[in-house]
């Protein structure tokens, strides 16, 4: 089957599983009131190794008809935290996925615990193995979707990155301890279970 990219969008769900496995990042962020924002978003990946930087997409509108809390709020704060998404904060992550007002506060509607950060002043999730503490370093807008709704990508630079001990073994991360999930097509999501190593070409 071809799929021609047009309006009628028979391409789209396709098209999301084949990215696949795609990490999802969890992103704190801080609104003008200084009320905190938690949103998954999987067009979410690091770009660069040195210095470290990461991307997020968020695309079209919240259902206030505004863009969506993180984009306005990092375009505000320039600051945001990439928290880890594992197997055991599934549910919770998938429940802050719906569509709050941008003065609701998802940690405090789902009573996710957060603290501070060290490098950015936006709260990262308590429960959350690692987080990415970035700064905004450019948004840059992509063409809009088929009906007009907005497409953005977020590029942040990492500043400070925090690794719990306990998903750490003999000066590794342990992906056993760190569970990772990540998301497929449609309504699918994929655990790792299967690493093999292969050695570079020298
Ligand atoms: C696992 C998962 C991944 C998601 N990835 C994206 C994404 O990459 N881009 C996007 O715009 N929305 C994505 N969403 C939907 C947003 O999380 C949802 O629109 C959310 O309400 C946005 O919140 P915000 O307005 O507080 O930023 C995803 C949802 C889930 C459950």
């Amino acid at each position: 089957m071809y799929y021609e990219v047009n309006d009628e969008n028979k391409w789209l769900k396709h098209y999301k599983s084949i990215i696949v496995p795609r990490p999802i990042g969890w992103i704190t962020s801080k609104n003008k009131n200084g009320i905190i924002n938690l949103a998954p978003y999987s067009f979410y990946n690091a770009i660069s190794t040195n210095p470290p930087m990461v991307v997020i997409g968020p695309g079209g509108y919240s259902k206030s008809g505004s863009n969506k809390d993180t984009l306005l709020n990092i375009e505000l704060n320039k600051e945001f935290v990439c928290n880890f998404v594992n197997w055991d904060l599934r549910d919770i992550m998938n429940l802050s996925s719906y569509s709050y007002k941008n003065n609701e506060s998802e940690a405090d509607e789902l009573n996710i615990e957060l603290e501070d950060s060290i490098n950015v002043d936006i709260p990262r999730v308590k429960l959350s193995p690692a987080h990415f503490e970035c700064k905004l370093y450019k948004i840059v807008e992509l063409p809009p979707d088929s009906r007009g709704h907005p497409n953005h990508i977020i590029i942040g630079s990492i500043m400070g990155i925090n690794i719990k001990d306990e998903i750490m073994n003999d000066g590794k991360v342990d992906i056993s301890k760190l569970k990772p999930i990540s998301r497929m097509g449609y309504d699918d999501y994929a655990l790792i279970n299967t690493i093999f190593k292969m050695d570079r070409p020298r």
